[in-house]
């Protein structure tokens, strides 16, 4: 078991962040996703580190798709990362935290009329323009407003990346982007050049994610040089920037070997001039998209050990106190996770147990055949590796609140997410005029009580 970031193990128990995991589940309850700040500004470093040293001009822009809150969005800026946003909420999310509006990428498949009026009138540093309605949208909006849009435009480079492997199809059967194989690309890029206040800065692509093999990643460069050097002859035009999107992938468990951003940053940067130099292009921005490889290992979900169920002969389901709603990706992916007993730290393991977790479905479990220490209700596991698409993907099934999560550094801990409550859970539901009675006159009248207090406490 390979401990990450900043973990160590000391009198049994795991630390992460210089702080007991035993101590924090204590104080702030659990789930808990416990974020390691060190981890993960080291990570956001190692990119703008490896990309200053092998690339003259470029811009690493962390996908907050992967984990976004308002703290977040401060050690992204002050890390001097950009922000991809995918929807009006995230864009909110990071306006909210104060996050400059012009190192915001505003991404999507289907970005709404309202959701691209509020990136422009915020005044984002790019839009991702993923199909034509989108571009006529646009088009729409900034004559109306005199406003201008700066775009990149969304290819499908038809590069597939798998964990370890890739296919060069050219297949164009993707929910996202202009093909290149059907001339989509180039007609888009020729209806985006006539528009008056929309300015096409250069082209996007993203091949996949949790990937280890840098291969596709070369390939998806050689494919798009060649989609500049289509337009550049059939339409006069030399894309200024080329994004490559994100897709590194980390170590979940053994086998996998994360790989360090800076000799990606490398590799990609060499790629790039390879293929400039060819082509005779002048060097672009080069943007890179990180989202998984920044906030992943820098997570840890710690769940307190509820009932033990042995099968014997079979198996022995050992249940947490969370599971697929607060990390779906087992029930979504069949992900692999590894875990550590925090309060058993360094004890042997002696059993392998499945780990189940606590919602209403067979397929909620979080990891299978788990060596660790004998287990009993009360012990305090910690799932490693849970940063990125956990919570950013965690639901209220079955009506639990979403955990609280920590950020933890240098031993202190603070709370970067506060963990919802039961009153959370209803706040939104209505009950209408027609299904009210005598129960919802006593609530209607405590409301206006509490109401009423709250005034006469007012300075
Ligand atoms: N840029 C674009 C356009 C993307 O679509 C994505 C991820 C990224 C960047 C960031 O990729 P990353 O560096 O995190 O691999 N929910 C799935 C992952 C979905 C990724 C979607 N796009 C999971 O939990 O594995």
């Amino acid at each position: 078991m390979k401990l990450r970031g900043t973990m160590t193990v000391k009198e049994n128990h795991l630390f992460i962040g210089g702080c007991d995991a035993v101590e924090l589940a204590r104080r702030f309850g659990t789930p808990l996703y416990v974020l390691d700040e060190a981890h993960l500004r080291s990570q956001a470093r190692a990119y703008i580190e490896g990309f200053s040293r092998a690339y003259p001009d470029f811009k690493v822009v962390y996908a907050g798709k992967a984990l976004l809150t308002a703290a977040i969005c401060r050690i992204i800026e002050e890390e001097g990362l950009y922000l991809d946003v995918v929807s009006g909420g995230e864009l909110y999310t990071a306006l909210f935290a104060g996050f400059p509006a012009d190192r915001i990428v505003f991404h999507g498949n289907n970005k709404s009329p309202e959701e691209l009026q509020m990136a422009l009138e915020h005044g984002v540093h790019r839009i991702v323009v993923d199909n034509l309605y989108e571009l006529e949208l646009l088009d729409a909006f900034t004559r109306r407003s005199g406003a201008r849009a700066s775009i990149l435009l969304r290819v499908t480079p038809g590069v597939e990346a798998h964990t370890h492997s890739y296919i060069q199809t050219g297949q164009i059967d993707s929910k996202f982007g202009f093909g290149l194989a059907g001339g989509q690309a180039y007609e888009a890029t020729r209806r985006a050049l006539a528009l008056e206040r929309v300015e096409l800065a250069g082209f996007h692509c993203h091949i996949g994610s949790q990937i280890f093999d840098l291969r596709p990643f070369e390939a998806a460069v050689q494919v798009m040089f060649g989609f500049f050097d289509e337009v550049r002859r059939g339409l006069g035009f030399v894309p200024r920037e080329l994004d490559l999107g994100g897709g590194l992938g980390i170590r979940y468990v053994e086998g996998d070997v994360s790989v360090d951003p800076k000799f990606f940053a490398e590799q990609l940067a060499a790629a790039v001039r390879r293929e400039a130099e060819r082509l005779g292009f002048p060097l672009p921005t080069l943007m890179v998209e990180p989202g998984r490889s920044i906030v992943g290992e820098a997570g840890t979900t710690l769940y307190t050990v509820g009932s033990v169920k042995e099968i014997p002969g079979l198996r022995t389901y050992v249940a947490v106190d969370g599971g697929m709603a607060d990390n779906p990706r087992v029930a979504l992916y069949q992900a692999s996770y590894e875990a550590v007993v925090a309060n058993k730290a360094a004890e042997p393991p002696s059993q392998v147990v499945s780990v189940a977790g606590k919602y209403c479905e067979s397929g909620d479990m979080l990891i299978w055949d788990l060596k660790v220490p004998p287990l009993e209700p009360g012990d305090i596991l910690a799932v490693l590796a849970t940063g990125a698409y956990n919570y950013s993907m965690a639901s209220n099934y079955n009506r639990i609140p979403r955990p609280a999560m920590v950020l933890v550094a240098d031993g202190a801990a603070d709370v970067i997410v506060e963990r919802e409550t039961y009153a959370d859970l209803v706040r939104l539901d209505r009950i209408p005029a027609r299904l009210r009675d005598a129960r919802d006159e006593a609530a209607a009248a405590r409301d206006r009580a509490v109401a009423s207090s709250d005034r006469e406490r007012r300075p």
